[in-house]
């Protein structure tokens, strides 16, 4: 456990930081009030979806109120279609130069034309627990459903039950070395900027239509870490729902998506899951941290969880000082220093320590799951809330004051269960 001294300051430090990094206003693009957490002020100032989804769940730790807020922010992007943007650039007038930066040319658009990891229903189940607030679920659920059912319906075109990502940055693990063999082997984030350019100028006639895109090949990943989320996603509609037929489809759902992530993904010989690309569903052998995703999933069969917290057992790979390094560092790819934008090629982030530690806590495995809560508050105290750090080190690289991060006191206090009616 950490020291009472260590988890005060990691609770103090967080509530400050998402104090700071909150924004409200109403914005005339839409006519809607926002209210919602930039991932970072000075790097990302917009909302991102799967950003948004953790720092609701940090937020039911720190104030329930804008926990519900954040989830209905990002939900005035939902199409009617069922579609939910990854970005939502609320203050872009305000802020040109970042909105340039972005990988999309948004024009007059506020919103992208791409998802990211459906972490949506995780997220409205935590803080439905945590509030027990019966409108808000109502509110939230439907968009969520349709979200999923969109994801199926324009997402799955072989039909496996696996979702289909078509751009690096729709997994959230932007530059992860397991897409290289997909980007002709970027050298550095130059040559990857370069790379998502040309692929969005051959989209740019087809944007929206996903199946059209889907059906060109260039970048179609069934990606794990995804998949993982859209099964989390689908499970825990299947327990919020209060229509039985609801509850039925979408648990229906889950398992098929489960049998088909283990069926096709899971490497017995590597004992990890991997990614299939292309129509051929050729697997991406590159041991990440989404290769053990797979863990968060209660119902993962016991040989294949054994499997999994071996790798997170072993020093070659994955228990480092720090961890949970993005790639595993025997990988001739792994690079656990400071990223210069190249992300996700080594070093350890702090949303994706919260998912394996969910994994943990899933399947009981006490020692390891503790020992990821001090090294990731001893990340945060050396180094404080920052996107990303050196798995040897501690050092901290990125964006400062990074707001996902704060999701440590979910770690530290596990999931709130108030519904006391949330008065944060
Ligand atoms: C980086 C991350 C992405 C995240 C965004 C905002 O691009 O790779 O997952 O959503 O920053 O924090």
């Amino acid at each position: 456990m950490p020291t009472p001294a260590t988890a005060a300051f990691v609770r103090r430090e967080a509530a400050r930081i998402m104090t700071r990094n909150r924004r409200t206003g109403h914005a005339d693009w839409n006519d809607r009030d926002y209210a919602y957490v930039v991932p970072s002020p000075g790097s990302y100032p917009f909302q991102w979806f799967w950003d948004s989804c953790f720092h609701a769940i940090a937020l039911t730790h720190i104030n329930r109120d804008w926990a519900r807020e954040e989830l209905l922010t990002l939900l005035h992007g939902a199409q009617p279609g069922g579609f939910i943007p990854h970005q939502l650039l609320w203050e872009k007038d305000r802020h040109p130069e970042a909105a340039a930066r972005q990988s999309e040319d948004f024009g007059a658009r506020y919103t992208s034309t791409s998802i990211q990891p459906p972490v949506l229903a995780v997220a409205i189940e935590r803080v439905y627990r945590a509030t027990g607030d019966a409108a808000f679920l109502a509110r939230c659920l439907p968009p969520a459903v349709a979200f999923h059912r969109w994801l199926a319906e324009y997402r799955d075109p072989d039909g496996d039950e696996l979702i289909a990502i078509i751009q690096p940055d729709e997994s959230g693990i932007d530059a992860s070395p397991k897409f290289d063999p997909l980007m002709e082997y970027p050298r550095d984030n130059d040559d990857l900027v370069r790379w998502i350019a040309r692929l969005y100028a051959r989209y740019a006639p087809l944007r929206l239509n996903d199946r059209a895109i889907l059906d060109l090949d260039l970048f179609n990943v069934e990606e794990v870490l995804t998949n993982v989320f859209h099964i989390l996603g689908m499970e825990a509609i299947a327990r919020l729902a209060a229509d039985e037929r609801l509850a039925t489809e979408f648990a229906g759902r889950e398992a098929r998506a489960q049998a088909a992530l283990i069926a096709k993904c899971w490497d017995d010989e590597a004992g990890a899951f991997f990614d299939l690309a292309g129509k051929e569903e050729r697997p991406l052998r590159v041991l990440t941290v989404a290769s053990l995703a797979p863990l968060a999933l209660p119902s993962l069969p016991r040989p294949i969880v054994e499997r999994l917290v071996a790798h997170l057992r072993d020093p070659e790979t994955f228990a480092l000082p720090y961890p949970v390094p993005s790639v595993a560092a025997r990988e001739p790819s792994f690079m656990p220093g400071d990223a210069r934008g190249f992300i996700w090629r080594g070093p350890s982030w702090i949303n994706s320590n919260w998912l394996i530690g969910e994994g943990l806590r899933a399947h009981g495995i006490d020692d390891l799951r503790q020992r990821l809560i001090d090294a990731t508050c001893a990340l945060v105290e050396r180094s404080g809330f920052r996107e990303y750090y050196h798995p040897y080190t501690g050092e901290g690289f990125g964006s400062r004051d990074h707001s996902w991060s704060t999701i440590v006191v979910d770690m530290l206090d596990g999931p709130v269960a108030g519904a006391d009616g949330g008065e944060g």
